[in-house]
């Protein structure tokens, strides 16, 4: 690759855990970033009453170089529009999503500071890739400040139709801004295609079939490039994690039964309570299951300051507590609910010795969880993958129990499947969804996007 990689998030994975849970996006660049080595621009994570200086922070082959947010950035940007408007917007939860005239104010403040900060740490030949939908006018913003770099976003959680886009009151602000990259990354057809129909419908503009986007005086280019995972680094960890202490405590109490289990952050666009409701369905329906089926929820709180959020969690521990109140026996509880992280490597090996790997999202990006269930599984007795067909996932991992999470009794009747699934063809269907995540594996994804957004440099220059 010619010329240095800048990435640009919201989150930056913290250097020191690098590798730990922190959602899909912190765990795709930073495995990328490592790959390809280069600068790495966002929040440190830290809240203040000023906004802070730039930190920098060498490791290894990446740059850290992070900065705190003060205290009404943090409110407006990022508690504000970022995750009460756009957030549940785009996850098509408009009825949870609020508008605010000042922090879409402050959302465009940021960027603004944030563009400024970056200026003085640029190179001539850098690629600039910003990612999620904190940063749409971030390419703007860059630009006013004088940077004339070659620019790439990568949208990580889906593209909403058209009606629900126009739901956001600043809208038509926001897709113009968005046309000032030169690469528009999705995750999703989908998505790509409610895109293209917003620019054909509302900017006005075109996009061809090679994704040649005319609107707003501007050529971009807007393709999928689905986020992998690398597979064998996932098989590895799952089996050299093995030992580790939760795994074999876990595996201890479990002895003959069988494990069901979920990881997601703690947010309303994961269906948590829906995948609770079918699990009680299913311990209704079979009786025979008691005592012999647990399903551990790991749902690390994110957000906490956001009401929504509140209110899911509230919500949850509701259900939890009634559905093991109803079922659970002396020796036995059938959800074992955390509300903690844990190290990454780790969950690889729970999800190996997970029967099922229960992921059935309302609506998700891609959803890296799925792919890595799958990864972790021992090919010779591996567990089934019970998805949601709203998760980006989905598309490539057609070989799983595919569900609609808002129907508890199709979601019922694939626990029951995949809890009796002969051996054949749990091997048939794990060698299916093997295929797309070596094909499509985390280089792809880096590699195409950089190679599209180099093409755009060379048009620039
Ligand atoms: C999702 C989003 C990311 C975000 C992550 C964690 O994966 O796509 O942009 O960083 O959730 O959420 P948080 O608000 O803690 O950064």
């Amino acid at each position: 690759m010619s010329g240095r990689l800048v990435i640009v998030s919201n989150r930056v994975a913290p250097p020191q855990e690098g590798y730990s849970a922190a959602g899909g996006l912190a765990v795709g660049i930073f495995d990328a970033l490592n790959k390809a080595g280069g600068l790495w621009f966002g929040w440190s994570g830290e809240v203040g009453a000023e906004a802070g200086a730039v930190k920098l922070d060498v490791r290894g082959n990446i740059t850290y170089a992070t900065t705190a947010l003060s205290r009404k950035d943090y409110d407006q940007y990022y508690r504000g529009f970022s995750n009460a408007t756009l957030w549940p917007a785009f996850h098509y939860r408009h009825d949870l999503a609020r508008y605010d005239r000042q922090e879409y104010a402050g959302y465009l403040r940021v960027n603004d500071w944030l563009a400024r900060r970056l200026i003085p740490l640029l190179r001539p030949n850098d690629l600039i890739w910003a990612h999620d939908y904190h940063l749409i006018p971030f390419a703007a913003a860059l630009r006013n400040a004088g940077s004339p770099h070659p620019m790439g976003f990568f949208l990580h959680i889906p593209f909403p139709a058209t009606e629900i886009l126009r739901t956001i009151p600043p809208h038509a602000a926001l897709i113009e801004a968005l046309c000032q990259y030169d690469v528009l990354g999705f995750q999703t057809r989908t998505d790509l295609q409610a895109f293209t129909d917003y620019i054909g419908r509302r900017a006005p503009g075109t996009v061809n079939r090679s994704g040649v986007v005319h609107a707003h005086g501007r050529t971009l280019k807007a393709a999928v490039y689905p986020i992998g995972v690398y597979p064998e680094a996932i098989a590895e960890a799952a089996q050299r994690y093995a030992k580790r202490r939760p795994v074999t405590s876990l595996r201890a109490y479990l002895q003959h039964r069988k494990l069901i289990i979920s990881v997601d952050r703690l947010d309303y666009s994961k269906g948590l309570i829906e995948r609770f409701l079918a699990f009680e369905r299913l311990l209704q329906n079979a009786p025979e299951l008691h005592g012999n089926v647990t399903f551990v929820q790991i749902a690390p709180p994110t957000r906490t300051d956001v009401q929504a959020y509140q209110r899911i969690r509230h919500t949850l521990e509701g259900e939890a507590g009634r559905i093991n109140g109803r079922f659970a026996q002396l020796n036995w509880t059938p959800i074992r609910y955390l509300n903690r992280k844990y190290e990454r490597n780790v969950l690889m090996a729970l999800f190996r010795a997970a029967h099922i790997g229960y992921v059935t999202p309302l609506r998700d990006g891609m959803n890296l969880v799925a792919k890595e269930y799958v990864a972790a599984q021992d090919p010779n007795d591996p567990g089934v993958l019970v998805l949601s067909q709203f998760a980006g996932a989905a598309d490539e991992l057609t070989d799983a129990l595919l569900v609609n999470p808002f129907d508890l009794a199709q979601m019922t009747d694939a626990l029951q499947t995949a809890l009796s699934m002969p051996l054949e063809q749990r091997q048939a269907r794990y060698r299916a969804m093997m295929q797309p995540l070596h094909s499509k594996n985390l280089s792809v994804w880096l590699n195409s996007f950089l190679q599209d957004l180099q093409r755009a440099a060379a048009l620039r220059a």
